[in-house]
């Protein structure tokens, strides 16, 4: 089963924030003046997060339209610009060869049946030292997901069968010609008080899973969160790699 983001693009922005860290760390790699493109950037809150902090040439990539008229609308909507396509053929983002000082994705790479493609589409825009980011999941950050692993214990499969181990993307990008791999986890720990997300499917795996297991799942948070606040947490592996200089 795919997932429609044309149809889902409202509840997405609603519920949807940046990792602000990542934000701050993403902007740190892109000089005044430079050029970076996110890819599957969906409604743009990283992408928006980082024109917002450095003057740049700001470009988004997402095959949805839906999603890309939402990342338009938004608040610095007009600092970034928008372009409809995919990571297979990354020369619609009208980057000149060599342009980019930053390619990068947010959730997005599990999408990509194969990365070594997008890895070779991205080395072509990016510049001699530029950088190559991926935040995704982990094994560990989908085995240890707060409270979705204690109350819908069934997206742990689907969440592992459908990304890409960090090894597996480090190798391919590696074969794409990339060095100095490296991985820091972003995130929060926290307490959630409200189902809401839950109850909207808010995250993309939650249309995966058999109603029936969605539903019990949702009965049991509310009931537990109408005594409290549950733990959760919400993390993401950016790996970092670079064009050799
Ligand atoms: C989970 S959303 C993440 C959106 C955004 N990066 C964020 O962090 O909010 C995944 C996005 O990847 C996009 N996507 C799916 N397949 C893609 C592909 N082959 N190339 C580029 N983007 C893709 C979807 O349209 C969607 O907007």
């Amino acid at each position: 089963m795919t997932i429609d983001y044309d149809q889902i693009a409202g509840e997405y922005a609603q519920h949807r924030r940046a990792y602000p860290q990542l934000v701050e760390h993403l902007a740190s790699l892109v000089p005044p003046g430079g050029t970076v493109a996110e890819i599957g950037c969906g409604t743009a809150n990283h992408l928006r997060g980082i024109a917002a902090l450095v003057e740049c040439t700001a470009v988004g990539l997402d095959p949805h339209a839906r999603m890309l008229e939402v990342a338009a609308s938004a608040e610095a909507g007009d600092r970034a610009t928008y372009v409809r396509g995919t990571a297979e053929d990354l020369s619609v983002l009208g980057i000149p060869a060599g342009g980019a000082d930053l390619v990068f994705s947010v959730d997005m790479v599990h999408y990509l049946d194969d990365p070594g493609v997008y890895a070779a589409q991205a080395w072509e825009r990016l510049r001699p030292g530029g950088w190559f980011c991926t935040a995704t999941d982990s094994e560990w950050i989908i085995r240890n997901r707060l409270p979705m692993t204690a109350y819908f214990p069934g997206t742990i499969p689907l969440e592992l069968a459908r990304h890409h181990a960090i090894e597996a993307l480090e190798e391919a990008y590696r074969a794409a010609g990339f060095t100095d791999p490296g991985t820091r986890v972003f995130g929060e720990e926290g307490t959630l008080a409200d189902a809401t997300r839950f109850r909207d499917k808010a995250n993309s795996v939650m249309h995966l899973l058999p109603e029936d297991e969605w539903r019990s799942g949702l009965e049991r948070l509310e009931a537990d969160l109408a005594r409290g606040p549950v733990p959760s947490n919400n993390r993401t592996c950016l790996l970092t790699v670079r064009k050799p200089l």
